[in-house]
Parts: structure tokens; sequence; C-alpha cells
């Protein structure tokens, strides 16, 4: 499992967190299928934007097709225990991140959208390790949210190596205030 020391986030999910996890296990799936069809969307939407860059092209058709795997199998759980998962609904967390991508050129909005999408990684690979380990859950998702987790902390490391370093710290340092602050979803 991936250190969560090594993770960029400023602050710890609150054990709040796992207790209403816990409490509505059910609106976690629904809400968690949400997060991985719009993590599958906007791998495509970066794809077809700056498809003339083969290595954005690679990593965003990889990465869709994963997030796409990720829905499918926490769709077929939400389904198996009668639970309908609606259409997308805003997500305050993801649009309040994405207000700090610079758009002076399409290449810096490109590495900027590319720190957000490793931090929003980051953040789904610390939750899952949480559940996994706090959210008694039974063996077989037990192994599903372990796979998970090494998924998304995989997609965390792809992300953040993507820009460059000089970027990358610039984005960090921008971002470290408002992560502070920022309450994010369920996933
Ligand atoms: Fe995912
Ligand atoms: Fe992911």
């Amino acid at each position: 499992m991936i250190d969560l020391e090594r993770l960029p986030l400023k602050a710890a999910t609150p054990p709040a967190w796992i207790e209403a996890v816990k409490r509505d296990f059910n609106g976690f799936l629904v809400d968690h299928a949400c997060c991985e069809r719009k993590a599958a969307s906007s791998a495509l939407s970066l794809l077809a934007r700056y498809s003339k860059y083969p290595v954005i092209v690679e990593t965003m058709t990889t990465l869709a097709r994963e997030e796409l795997e990720h829905f499918a199998q926490v769709f077929r759980l939400a389904s198996d225990r009668g639970l309908q998962v609606g259409p997308d609904e805003k997500d305050h967390y993801v649009n309040a991140l994405l207000k700090f991508v610079r758009t002076d050129t399409p290449e810096i909005r490109l590495l900027d959208r590319l720190v957000v999408s490793a931090l929003i990684e980051a953040r789904s690979a610390e939750r899952f390790r949480i559940l996994i380990e706090d959210g008694d859950l039974s063996p077989d998702l037990q192994t599903f949210y372990s796979a998970l987790h090494r998924s998304e902390a995989g997609h965390y490391r792809v992300l953040s190596a993507s820009p460059s370093a000089y970027s990358l710290v610039k984005m960090w340092q921008r971002l470290s205030p408002v992560l502070q602050r920022l309450k994010p979803g369920s996933c």
C-alpha cells in the first residue's frame, strides 16, 4: 500500500468521513460509481483536447480505460444491491480545484489539469486505504478496494510524473492553501 505521507495532501480526510461511509455504504457506492465515471470522462476530454501529444493520448487512453472498468465494477456492485446510479451531479471539490487551472496557453492549462487530476487520484488512494483499514468490509470488498487503492495510487504517480518538475512545484504551491480548507466529496 502507498505510504500516505508521500501523497501531496495537505490535510488528511477527517474521521467523520469513514463514519459517514459506514452509516450509508449504499450511498457511498452510488457516489463512488459517479466519481469513476467522471474520472473516465475527464481523461477522455484531455485526450480529445490534446490529441497532438502522443504521450497524452497514450496516458489518457490507459487512464480512461481503467476508470471506465472501475465504473463498470462499482456499477455492478451497486446494481447487485438494487441501487440506481443516476446522472452526474456537480462536484464542488473538483470545480473549486479547477478554478486554479491557469489558461494562459493550452500547454499551461494542460499541465495544471494534470496536477489537479493527480491530486484527485491521490485523495482517492488515501480514502480507499482508510476504507480498507477501517471500513468493516466483507472479504470480497476488501480485495476489491485494495486493488482500487493500488490502481488510483498508480494513476497519481503517472499523472504527477507527466508535468515538468517546475510546473508541478509551482502548482502545488498555488494549491496548498486551498487544500487545507476544501472539503472533498465522498471519493
Ligand atoms: Fe478509478
Ligand atoms: Fe484513477
